[in-house]
């Protein structure tokens, strides 16, 4: 599904050539659930805008099902850190927005965004300005809008990072329902490890400078419920976990 070979990537600035990370690689199968963690300024979400095909790769190598993506080419969807919602369009305005830009027919969707918009709760809320959702509400818009873009490789840049944690709780027992019926290929950038364990098939540390990226599989069986939490292999895999980013510093 997804192929990252030997990618580097640096920020010219005033002329002084920064490098955010070198030559990493990574393979995402369609059907998993990746998440990406690594420490504030690693570089994650400039490898979204390199996946996304909205910043060029220095060197090596971007292969979605099997093609090499082009600059600004939308082979995935994708979720900025930010949920950027339209202020002036309503909830199901903001969801046809993909197929708007893809020049599709919104009249034939509408229907299949009704039965999403209620399967995320959101049902009587379609004609719903942003301002008047709460934080969990425009969270579930912006991630249903990104599912809407119909491609099958969804990538998440903190979806949930700026929620309370009794939000996140719920929107973990919400996307943890979901998934099974998603059949998506899911890359999730978070901060929060429990949420990466709970939610992931494997797990990428992006490295600080220098270092090589490190990948850690989750095995715990699926359909997963949030009180995974509390069990001994999740603890185990939680301190793994910290053992190997405590390393990175
Ligand atoms: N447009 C830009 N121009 C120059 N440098 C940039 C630009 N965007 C990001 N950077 C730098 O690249 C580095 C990586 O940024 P990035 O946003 O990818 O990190 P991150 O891992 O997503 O961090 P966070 O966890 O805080 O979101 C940072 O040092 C940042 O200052
Ligand atoms: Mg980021």
């Amino acid at each position: 599904m997804l192929s990252i070979k030997e990618l580097s990537y640096a920020f010219q600035h005033n002329g002084v050539s920064k490098s955010i990370f070198q030559k990493i690689s990574m393979d995402v199968k369609a059907g998993e659930f990746v998440s990406v963690i690594g420490a504030s300024g690693s570089g994650k979400s400039t490898l979204f805008k390199l996946i996304a095909g909205l910043l060029e790769p220095n060197e090596g190598q971007i292969w979605i099902d099997g093609q090499q993506p082009e600059k600004g080419l939308g082979k995935v969807g994708y979720m900025p850190q930010k949920d950027l919602l339209l202020p002036w369009r309503t909830v199901v305005e903001n969801v046809l927005l993909p197929m708007e830009l893809a020049k599709e027919n919104k009249q034939r969707k509408l229907t299949e965004i009704r039965e999403w918009l209620s399967r995320f709760g959101l049902a009587e809320y379609e004609n719903a300005y942003p301002h008047e959702l709460s934080g969990g509400m425009k969270q579930r818009v912006a991630f249903l809008r990104t599912i809407m873009t119909g491609k099958n490789l969804l990538l998440f840049d903190e979806p949930f990072g700026a929620l309370d944690s009794l939000t996140k709780r719920n929107m973990h027992t919400w996307l943890l329902e979901l998934w099974g019926d998603l059949q998506k290929t899911m890359l999730f950038i978070t901060h929060d490890l429990e949420e990466a364990i709970l939610l992931s098939d494997r797990i990428y540390l992006l490295p600080s400078a220098g270092e090589e990226i490190q990948e850690v599989t989750v095995n715990l069986p699926r359909p997963r419920k949030t009180e995974l939490i509390y069990q001994s292999e999740f603890i185990a895999m939680r301190k793994e976990l910290e053992w190997l980013i405590q390393d990175e510093k």
